[in-house]
C-alpha cells in the first residue's frame, strides 16, 4: 500500500492506482468528467480534474497521475479551482443548455459540477452554443444528440474497456466532431445491453435508450 496525504488527510491506496481513484475511494471529492473507474487510459480530455502536488511546478490531472509514497496533493487551491472553473465552462460553451427538456434533468453530471464549482450553466465569457438539431436515430437501440453531447469521449473509451471492443468513434473535426456509432460487420448481431452500458455512462443526456 502507499501512504499519502490529499489535504492533509493521510490515505492509504493501492500502488498503480491513480491520485483521482485515490481521493474518490476516501471521499474526497475532485471534479471529473471524462474517466471511469478502472479505465485502462484514461483521455485526460475534459481537464476538471486539476490537483497541485506539493514539489511540482504546475498542477496536473488527477486522473493520469499515480500515487506515490508520501505525495501531498491539494485539491482546492485558487489555481486549481479556476483550472476546473475555465475547463468547465469550455464544456459548457459546447453543449446546449436546455435542461427542461432534456432527460438528464437533475441527474446530469453537467449540472452538479457547475454547482459544485459555482460555475453558471451559460457562462457569459463565452459564446452561447448554436444548436445544431443534429440527432442520429441510426442505432436500433440508442439515440445521440449531439447538441447534448460534451464529447467527453465516455462513449467512446470507457465502453470499449467495458466491453472489450470499440462501440463508438468520434467523427467530424474542430466545432463539428460527433460521435458515432460503431456498427459490427454484417452477419453479427448488435449486443443491445453492451449498447446500452453506453447510454448509462454518458454524464449528460446526449445518449438515450430508444422507445
Ligand atoms: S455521447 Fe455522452 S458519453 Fe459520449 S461523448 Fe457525448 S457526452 Fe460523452
Ligand atoms: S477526469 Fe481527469 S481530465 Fe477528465
Amino acid at each position: 500500500m502507499i501512504k499519502l496525504y490529499i489535504d492533509n488527510w493521510e490515505i492509504h491506496a493501492t500502488e498503480g492506482i491513480s491520485v483521482l481513484q485515490a481521493a474518490l475511494d476516501s471521499e474526497i471529492y475532485i471534479p471529473n468528467l471524462c474517466w471511469v473507474r478502472e479505465m485502462t487510459d484514461p483521455p485526460a480530455s475534459c481537464r476538471l480534474c486539476f490537483v497541485e502536488i506539493a514539489g511540482r511546478p504546475a498542477p496536473v490531472t488527477a486522473c493520469t497521475t499515480i500515487v506515490e509514497n508520501d505525495m501531498e496533493v491539494h485539491t482546492d487551491t485558487e489555481a486549481v479551482r479556476e483550472l476546473q472553473r475555465t475547463s468547465l465552462k469550455l464544456l459548457l460553451s459546447a453543449h446546449h443548455v436546455d435542461c427542461g427538456h432534456c432527460p438528464a434533468n437533475k441527474k446530469c453530471e453537467l449540472q452538479n459540477l457547475a454547482r459544485f464549482l459555482k460555475v453558471k450553466l451559460k457562462p457569459a465569457e463565452f459564446p452561447t452554443y448554436q444548436p445544431t438539431g443534429l440527432i442520429d436515430t441510426s442505432h436500433p437501440h440508442l439515440d445521440y444528440n449531439r447538441d447534448r453531447c460534451v464529447l467527453c469521449g465516455r462513449c467512446v473509451n470507457a465502453c470499449r474497456d467495458k466491453n472489450g471492443r470499440p462501440l463508438f468513434t468520434f467523427a467530424g473535426r474542430g466545432s463539428e466532431t460527433i460521435v458515432t456509432p460503431l456498427f459490427p460487420p454484417a452477419g453479427q448481431a448488435l449486443d443491445k445491453d453492451a449498447s446500452l452500458v453506453c447510454v448509462d455512462l454518458c454524464p449528460t443526456g446526449a445518449l438515450t435508450r430508444k422507445g
